[in-house]
């Protein structure tokens, strides 16, 4: 995976045509930088590729991977729905212009409060437990409301065991054996089930568990059919497509994934005669993963037991390293095809030893003053990011055609301390 890196006619990187070493200086670091033609052509590549094999097709693209109202504005301009997994992520969606009818709600361990709100934002309700269901079926206007159920296909995958969804460990979903009686108890509470849900985990690149996923999905909503009568409208297999981070790994084939996956679909779909479902998709990083960078400026060199290059940011702005022991490639943004001369490690600014980026990292030379860029930092990366050690979370920029907007403002201490309120005893 060479990571498609553009360079300007100075050789410094340019993302969507704007020259990053004059974006940090504009707006300063660290700072996220997101092409806009690259969320769009991301989101058509897979649309396409399923629709080219099956015509009934949607996305619900899975917000949590990045909630920037302009991220989410772009992509509801594409035609896509949203996976929403709580309450704010309702309300962003419908603030960026998505219609109660584009958004699924995939709540888990989710209150009375929330099915509350979720009810009355009219969106779709796709229930983790029979829990959720009886205390949904108690709440004012619940009463003939259309529900899915997300269901344990029995096996997961992903990149870090945090990320497995599926299988013996899971917290999520309904077990399989138990989905008949879950959507025979919601139709005898006066429901009207009108889909069926999986996600086994995310950063899956080996289609195999997917495709397990899918079968046993697709068999558990021919049981359905065949005990109750459900013919569902929809069939939602979740997300998790991946993305190469490291050089080692290569893209997913999406079009022999789309055709394998439709393929399995529509079999299981014959052999139970299930009518023509809606065939979902809730991928979030293989649509914004790519398309953002994350600027930081070295500013510390120092050699003690190892080599450490010191930047502006930590893991409170990007936590994937840290949490998961991610690998995140990071060049040189003023050269970024520059040949590694040494081994280094790149270390944020937090007070934790765990705070690295990189360990051993084959680099350039680096000095202070350089500014690095940090690919992959579309998903679950500002998303994710946080004000420990009461710094303030990052900016962001939005470029198209060599323009930029500035679509979050860098935080300022007054923010950080905007929620806090002293006793009146302590007061001076
Ligand atoms: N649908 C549901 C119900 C999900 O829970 C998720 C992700 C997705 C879709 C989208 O998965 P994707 O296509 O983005 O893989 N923080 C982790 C990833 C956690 C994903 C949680 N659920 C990371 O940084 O790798």
């Amino acid at each position: 995976m060479d990571f498609n890196l553009k360079t300007n006619e100075k050789g410094n990187l340019s993302i969507g045509g704007a020259n990053a070493l004059e974006l940090a200086e504009e707006y300063g670091t660290p700072l996220y930088v997101a092409d806009e033609d690259r969320i769009r052509d991301n989101y058509n590549r897979i649309n396409k590729a399923f629709t080219d094999q099956y015509k009934d097709f949607k996305i619900f693209y899975a917000c949590k991977a990045n909630t920037n109202l302009a991220v989410m504005r772009i992509l509801e301009e594409e035609g896509s729905s949203i996976d929403a997994v709580s309450p704010g992520e309702i309300y962003t969606s419908l603030l960026a212009g998505y219609s109660p009818d584009r958004i699924l709600f995939t709540g888990n361990n989710t209150t009375n409060e929330e099915l509350e709100f979720a009810l009355e934002s009219g969106v779709r309700i796709n229930l983790d437990s029979t829990s959720a269901l009886e205390r949904l079926a108690k709440l004012p206007g619940a009463e003939g409301r259309e529900i899915s159920f997300r269901v344990n296909p029995k096996v997961g995958a992903g990149h870090h065991d945090h990320c497995i969804t599926g299988g013996d460990l899971s917290k999520f979903g309904v077990m399989e054996e138990e989905a008949v009686n879950a959507y025979r108890q919601a139709i005898d509470l006066g429901f009207k089930p009108v889909g069926i849900h999986s996600h086994i985990g995310s950063g899956i690149l080996d289609p195999e568990p997917f495709k397990l996923a899918v079968h046993t999905l697709m068999d558990t909503a021919g049981h359905v059919y065949r005990e109750l009568g459900v013919e569902f409208d929809f069939i939602d297999f979740g997300g998790g497509m991946g993305i190469p981070y490291t050089p080692q790994e290569s893209l997913l084939d999406i079009n022999k994934f789309a055709e394998e996956i439709v393929g399995l679909f529509k079999e299981k779909m014959y052999q139970y005669n299930m009518g023509n479902p809606t065939l979902c998709l809730e991928p979030g990083r293989y649509i914004v993963g790519d398309a953002s960078y994350l600027l930081t400026r070295v500013n510390t060199i120092k050699h003690s037991y190892r080599k450490f290059a010191g930047v502006d940011a930590g893991f409170n702005t990007l936590l994937r390293p840290t949490m998961y022991g991610s690998y995140h490639h990071i060049v040189r943004a003023n050269d970024p095809l520059a040949e590694p001369s040494q081994e280094i490690d790149i270390a944020g600014n937090i007070c934790e030893s765990g705070d690295l980026f990189a360990r051993g990292r084959p680099m350039p030379d680096l000095k202070e003053g350089d500014l690095l860029a940090i690919l992959n930092a579309g998903a679950y990366a500002f998303s994710m990011s946080s004000q420990y050690n009461s710094r303030p979370r990052a900016a962001e920029v939005l470029v198209k055609d060599g323009e930029s907007d500035l679509i979050r403002e860098r935080e300022t201490f007054a923010d950080i301390l905007s929620k806090q309120n002293l006793p009146a005893r302590l007061l001076k």
